[in-house]
Parts: C-alpha cells; structure tokens; sequence
C-alpha cells in the first residue's frame, strides 16, 4: 500500500493507493466522518465496467459520458437529483470516475448547500496521476474548458489500480501524457524509466509497476501544489503542454481526441519553443518529440494553426497583460516565462500540425 499526506494548512487529507483496495471502499467511506448519507456520482460505463461495494450499496447519480457532460445544464439536473434523494449539509458526495466525474462532481460539492464534502474514487489513469488531485473542480462553458469553477479539495483519495484493466487502450495512453509530463517538468530519470519501459506499461503487464508510477506522479503533484494551492505561481508548471493541449481539444469540440492526446501535441509544441528560445539543446528536443510523435494516438488531420491559435486567448494563464507560458530548461527542468510570442506559439503549431507521425 502506498499512502501520502496532502498537508495543506487547512485541509490536510490522504490518498491512498493499493490494489483491491476497492474491496473496502464503504468501510472507508463510513469511517472518515459520521455522514449522514453518502451518494456516488458515476457514468453508466464504469457501473458496467469496474465491479465495487460501494457502488450498489449507495444512492447512485449517473451522469452522461464525454466532456459535454461537463455543463451547468448537468449541474442543475444533478443538484435537482440530490435534493430529492434528501442529500444535506452533511452528506457526503463521491465522484467515482475519470477526470470528467471527478471535475464534476468536485464542482458540485463546492456550490451545493455553499460546499459539502466529497471523496474522490478515480477510476482512469489520468485521473489517478492527475485530475483527482489538487482540488480544482470545473465545468465548460461555450467550447472553453473549466471556465466555471473552483478550488476545493477532497477528504480523501482512493486509488485501487486494478479499476485500469477495464479501461481502453486510448485512455491508458491518454494518462500516460501526464505521467510523462511530470518526468518532463520535474523528474529526468523517471522520464527515462517511462520512456524506456513504454509498450510493456501501457499493456499494464506489471501492476505492481504502474501502482509504483501512480504514487510517484502523486507525490510529484503534490509537490506542485502544495505551496501554491491556488495556481499563481509554481503550480503553473503542471500546465506543460496544456496551452496548446486545451486549444487542439477546443478546435476539434472535444470530440474524438482525449485531453492526454492533445497533451502529447501540446508538449511537443512547447518543447519546440523551449528549443527555439534556446532553453533546450537540439538532442534533448529531437528525443522528445521522436518518443512523443511515435506514441499511438489520434492525428492531427490537417489542422488549422491559425484557428487553434485563436483558442489559446481563454487560456487562463493569461493574468492582466502577462501571457505566462512554460518551457522546458531540460529534460526534468520547466520554468514559467514571459517572453513567448504569438509568432512563437503559432509556429510550434504548424510544426505539430506538419509532422510526419505515425501512427500504429
Ligand atoms: N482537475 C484537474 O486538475 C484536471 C487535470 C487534468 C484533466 N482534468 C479533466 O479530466 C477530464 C478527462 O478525464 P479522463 O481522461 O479521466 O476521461 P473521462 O473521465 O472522460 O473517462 C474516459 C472514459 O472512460 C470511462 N471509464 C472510466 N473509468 C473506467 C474504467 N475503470 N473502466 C472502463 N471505463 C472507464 C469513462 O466512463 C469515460 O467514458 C477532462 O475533462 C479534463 O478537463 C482535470
């Protein structure tokens, strides 16, 4: 079993990751406070895929699959479904699901009642090394991904890798984007180990392995945000790749590619500027995108650089006149800089989007 604490001033809580954990999901559940009701919030997918206590034994709302799930229209209907199930101020809500639920839900339990507590349960990898962590919640708004939200951070975290073998090959890789993220921003001989060890991860031959990675890319989150839990200043860093990434998922409506997808693009382009910048010897540059391009995924299909470009002015990394971008000093090295242009970031573009890649 591997635990960590998230030691924030006020909100300290725990995650905890351990194969067939889910076993003792309710107890769990029961015993972090004395709730007077818990409910799940899950898609049907997950209830046909991943086998779980306390799946059947709590009242369950299901929401739609995909990012469109993620609107203020779904947070009514959810909010309506609560209030009828009789949930109240000292309930306990549980987002069991990818990043979509987890977002989600966060969000509910951030505004429901003024704020009640939640639980995260990720069920994808992305959500394990990731979106469960760090307590920021979100909904889209007209295309523009998480533009209402807030920062609220969960009681717990309980991670059984073992929910991974019923997830799709696409979302295995699609997680993998963010575990080779932070071996990018913070940790070259990780990055290395994953780069090395790539096909026989993404099989999940060896659980004991990726449960291994799970923890670090927790730790390394942690790590993030610990000193900056509401993203003004290191924290940033984890949005590598994440400018571009969000404005290839807006072009393309959500639909059809997966975040990590767009993630490994948006890193490939970022590496582009850090190497133009002069931040990133040309080897390092030519061994991150040999590896990136080379992963299985979803192509770019002719985009339009300059229609992507224009996505990029929601990014919320825009404070004032300031347009923060992060790039790469080295492989395991990222700094937060002022000074990339809109001529930069529109040439990175072009570069991805003109890319021979393959595609397997
Ligand atoms: N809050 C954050 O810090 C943060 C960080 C990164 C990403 N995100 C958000 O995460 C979302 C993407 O999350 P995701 O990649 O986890 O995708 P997802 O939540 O959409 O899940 C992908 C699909 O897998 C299914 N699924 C989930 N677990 C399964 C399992 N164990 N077996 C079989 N099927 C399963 C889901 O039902 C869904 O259809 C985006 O909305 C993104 O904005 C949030």
């Amino acid at each position: 079993m591997h635990q960590l604490e998230v030691p924030l001033k006020n909100n300290k809580y725990t995650i905890l990751i351990k194969q067939e954990l889910s076993n003792r999901f309710d107890s769990m559940l029961e015993n972090i406070e004395h709730y007077s009701k818990i409910f799940i919030v899950t898609q049907q997918s997950i209830i046909d895929s991943v086998s779980c206590n306390a799946l059947s034994k709590y009242p369950t709302i299901v929401i739609p699959e995909g990012e469109d799930s993620k609107s203020i229209s779904a947070v009514e209907s959810v909010v309506s479904q609560l209030m009828d199930l009789g949930c109240n101020r000292d309930s306990l809500l549980v987002g069991f699901g990818g990043g979509t639920v987890t977002d989600f839900t966060g969000f509910v339990a951030s505004i429901f009642m003024r704020g009640i507590d939640h639980v995260f349960i990720p069920t994808t990898l992305l959500g394990m090394v990731d979106s469960s962590i760090g307590g920021k919640t979100g909904v889209n708004n007209n295309g523009a991904r998480n533009v209402i939200g807030t920062f609220k951070q969960p009681k717990a975290i309980y991670i059984d890798p073992l929910f991974l073998k019923t997830l799709s090959k696409k979302d295995i890789i699609s997680g993998f984007a963010e575990i080779i993220k932070y071996g990018l921003i913070a940790d070259k001989k990780f990055y290395n180990t994953v780069k090395s060890n790539f096909i026989k991860l993404i099989r999940l031959e060896n659980i004991d392995q990726i449960e291994s990675i799970i923890y670090q890319c927790c730790k390394h989150k942690i790590n993030f945000f610990i000193d900056d839990e509401f993203d003004y200043n290191k924290r940033m860093i984890l949005n590598f790749g994440h400018t571009i990434g969000h404005a290839i998922e807006s072009y393309y409506n959500y639909k059809n590619i997966s975040h990590g997808e767009a993630v490994y693009y948006g890193m490939i382009a970022s590496a582009f500027i850090s190497h133009k910048h002069g931040l990133l010897i040309e080897s390092d540059f030519n061994h991150i995108h040999d590896f990136i391009f080379n992963i299985s995924k979803v192509g770019l299909n002719n985009l339009d650089s300059e229609k992507v470009y224009k996505y990029i002015k929601y990014d919320k990394k825009r404070m004032g006149n300031k347009n923060y971008f992060i790039l790469l000093n080295d492989i395991g090295k990222a700094d937060i800089v002022e000074n990339v242009t809109s001529d930069d970031i529109k040439e990175a573009i072009t570069f991805i989007a003109n890319y021979e890649y393959s595609c397997n």
